[in-house]
């Protein structure tokens, strides 16, 4: 994780009325040359200030089509990343706070892909085709991109995995063994006969040739610390409590809570069935806790409440806050200071984009 160092004071010591006030001040000088973009897990002090706010997907497509010249990106670095490659390098992209990391991304090193990669070519695997989950790094991303592979979000992976199923013998799935597991179930593959766990602390995964060659879907053994909170348990209770509530979850949960919850889908797909479900209806979800709680405060005519009756709590992400957005857009008023700046190298950038291309391309 890359260290962020303290806030200079004067922006430090502002009280949260006068950092808003820094916020709106600094937008209004920056005008249209400067966006903000907000994923949903956001906290609200953060969330208020944003031009634009959705997924991972909507964000990369917004950053992808802006002409603003700053890009100030309340997500998480690989986010940042992302928007850093499909401008081209040719803006100025900042995240507010360089703690901001994705832990899931984190869990699946280049090195590690590699070394695993070159272990399954050394089994003698021909015909893999490489897919990474956008929450990953920009080298892996680039990894994927030459190796003829592909990139999804959780909205589109359904459609990514199935032409990467058409393109290949074998899928290597990276760094969510959860969400390419419950695609891979979505598609009516067997979790026991067509997937496998790649553990790749293990040499070949902690597997032998014959497994390797027989499936179709390589699970690479990485998680969301966040949505591994929600448990099968949690929604017996809520089965049991209140039978009439229907359990939403996002496809980062494990496959069992998955298979025993009425709906599950991406950030997007939880927001659209909220905002379409009838008035009184009650909902259970099974996300970050922020999302949850903004669509209790904007939807009072239904119950929604957390599925986990504890916090989840992404941390990382929430490491942006109001003062650090407030010092990245008041640097670029007159000062001219590029503070957080995220930058691929060219190269990186090349071949990451050909992975997120072909994703484009299929959704
Ligand atoms: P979305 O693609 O649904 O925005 O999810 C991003 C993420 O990090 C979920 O944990
Ligand atoms: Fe990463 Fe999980 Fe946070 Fe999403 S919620 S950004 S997957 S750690």
């Amino acid at each position: 994780m890359l260290t962020q160092i303290p806030l200079p004071e004067h922006i430090a010591r502002l009280s949260d009325v006068e950092a808003h006030k820094l916020v709106r001040q600094a937008k209004l000088k920056l005008g249209q040359s400067t966006i903000v973009l907000v994923h949903h897990y956001q906290r609200d002090e953060v969330f208020d200030h944003a031009d634009f706010t959705g997924d991972s997907l909507k964000l990369a497509r917004i950053a992808r089509d802006s002409t603003a010249a700053n890009i100030i990106f309340c997500g998480v670095h690989f986010m940042a990343e992302t928007a850093d490659i499909l401008t081209g390098g040719t803006r100025f992209v900042s995240l507010p706070d360089l703690g901001a990391g994705c832990e899931m991304a984190d869990m699946a090193t280049l090195r590690d892909v590699e070394d695993s990669w070159q272990d399954a070519i050394k089994a003698g695997v021909k015909n893999i085709i490489p897919v990474t989950y956008i929450n990953s790094s920009a080298e892996l991303k680039a990894f994927v991109g030459r190796n003829g592979g592909v990139i999804c979000t959780s909205s589109n992976a359904k459609a990514v995995v199935s032409w990467a199923l058409e393109h290949g013998e074998h899928v290597f799935f990276f760094p969510d063994q959860h969400l390419g597991r419950n695609i891979g179930k979505s598609l009516g593959l067997s979790v026991s006969k067509d997937m496998l766990l790649w553990d790749p602390a293990k040499p070949l995964g902690g597997l032998d040739d014959s497994t390797i060659k027989s499936r179709k879907i390589w699970l690479w053994k990485g998680h969301c610390p966040v949505h591994a909170l929600f448990t099968v348990h949690q929604v017996k209770k809520i089965r049991e409590t209140s039978p009439e509530t229907k359990i939403l979850v996002h496809p980062e949960c494990a496959m069992e809570i998955v298979d025993v919850s009425d709906l599950s889908g991406s950030t997007d797909f939880i927001i659209k069935t909220i905002e379409t479900s009838p008035a009184g209806s009650k909902w259970a979800v099974g996300t970050e806790k922020h999302l949850v709680e903004r669509l209790a405060a904007q939807h009072k005519d239904k119950t929604i409440t957390s599925l986990n009756p504890f916090t989840c709590l992404c941390g990382t992400m929430n490491r942006i806050s109001l003062h650090s957005l407030a010092w990245v857009l008041d640097g670029l008023v007159d000062k001219n200071e590029r503070n957080n700046r995220i930058t691929v190298d060219p190269a990186t950038a090349r071949d990451s984009m050909l992975a997120l291309n072909r994703m484009f391309e299929l959704s």
